[in-house]
């Protein structure tokens, strides 16, 4: 808890805490987390992507390794425990190990994952998907709202672009992927729970839109004759709610959006912004996105303006591996709570590194099922249980093939 306290303090903002990518403010937290990773045993350093790696060899050097960890990057003003809490566990536990002097058969590998919420390039599992071998070498000149791509604030950062490749980790270097996380949900606070064990990641679809009408003056332009492009988003808002709730598990959000000029006595000329949908079933998401897609086209002809949408990202549903459930499993009921399964609305590194190894997931109860804000907080009892099912998971794992 100390320690998401020390990080939260690694922050772009004095009050409150945003830390994005590849930021001044990452790279402190990246520092204080190779530090706690070597005082645990570990060999760590930032891979070439920024993602903070440390490694635990086994009973002899150089065997596969059970991978765990979460994020370091966190959305605007948030709070501090989302991601944080899964690399400090995981690091913890190493720890735990290492003053035992104990050795295990196979290397532990934590992992703060740079970039998981994706709010500096509006693409998200960037330091996963590089660890994956997914990272496309194009998506690499996605820009910053200033202009930056990523291989400029990768070089600006200190890090060398051409060495993503290295970055890709073989399925036969890693046997598991472990990951502990908030729950970000109501679900174990409701049923009095510490922990739950997660099934599977919702999969999500993300669109930037741009709407582009005609600029003009807010007095002598009749109501009739404007294209004003944030009235037509405002009404592309409203579609992409009525169709999220078309289904029950469907989620739909618009989390930003712009006008330009962008003054009060100007109309809008060009409005942008994004769409999440989110769904446990593939089909029910990709119906949902078509649908929102047909929408804006109409809602852009009726109006007459011109619609660009870009997909920046789609994930199917991931789910969490049987064989690896069942051991977290029995982590969970050797410290006498109730196995309780749920699956992800969030989403996860596990979606990335699922490309190379079966994941699992742990999640810790917070309060009010709040996240994604400054209000996020867990128990010290809680991140106990958590840290604790985590260290016996670890410490019985056996492999797949085992
Ligand atoms: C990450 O937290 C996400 O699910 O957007
Ligand atoms: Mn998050
Ligand atoms: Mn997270």
């Amino acid at each position: 808890m100390q320690r998401c306290d020390a990080l939260a303090r690694h922050s772009e903002l004095p009050e409150g805490l945003t830390r994005v990518f590849l930021s001044p403010e990452g790279r402190a937290a990246g520092e204080a987390v190779l530090g706690w990773m070597r005082e645990a045993g570990m060999q760590a350093a930032l891979d070439a992507m920024g993602n903070a790696v440390g490694r635990y060899e086994g009973a002899r050097a150089g065997l596969p390794c059970l991978m765990l960890g979460s994020h370091l990057d966190t959305v605007r003003d948030a709070g501090r425990y989302d991601g944080m809490l899964g690399v400090i566990s995981a690091i913890e536990c190493v720890d735990a190990l290492n003053r035992q002097q104990k050795k295990l058969p196979f290397a532990i590998e934590v992992i703060g994952f740079g970039d998981e919420e994706g709010v500096r390039f509006g693409t998200t599992l960037l330091g996963s998907r590089a660890i994956a071998g997914t990272l496309a070498p194009e998506v690499l000149a996605t820009k910053d709202a200033a202009g930056t791509s990523i291989a400029q604030a990768l070089i600006q950062f200190g890090l060398n672009p051409e060495h993503l490749s290295k970055v890709k980790r073989k399925k036969s270097e890693v046997l598991a992927y472990a990951e502990l996380h908030i729950e970000q949900g109501p679900v174990l606070e409701a049923e009095g729970l510490p922990v739950g064990v997660v099934t599977a990641i919702n999969g999500f679809s993300r669109l930037r839109v741009t709407l582009r009408g005609e600029a003009g003056h807010a007095g002598t332009v009749p109501m009739a004759l404007r294209r004003d492009a944030l009235a037509a988003a405002a009404q592309c808002v409203l579609a992409v709610e009525a169709i999220a709730r078309r289904h029950p598990e469907l989620v739909g959000t618009v989390g930003r959006i712009e006008a330009k000029p962008g003054a009060i006595n100007v109309i809008p000329g060009e409005a942008q912004f994004t769409v999440d949908l989110r769904a446990p079933e593939d089909p029910v998401r990709q119906q949902a996105l078509a649908d929102v897609k047909n929408e804006i086209v109409g809602i852009a002809r009726e109006r007459g303006m011109e619609a660009k949408i870009e997909s920046l990202q789609d994930f199917g549903s991931s789910a969490c591996a049987p064989w690896l459930m069942r051991q977290l499993e029995r982590a969970v009921e050797a410290r006498g709570v109730r196995v309780r399964r749920l699956p992800s609305g969030a989403g996860h590194d596990g979606m990335a590194i699922k490309a190379i190894a079966d994941i699992a997931m742990l999640f810790v109860r917070c309060k009010g099922g709040v996240s994604h804000n400054p209000a996020e907080s867990i128990t010290e009892e809680d991140a106990a249980v958590g840290a604790a099912v985590l260290f016996d998971f670890i410490h019985e794992f056996k492999p797949v093939s085992a």
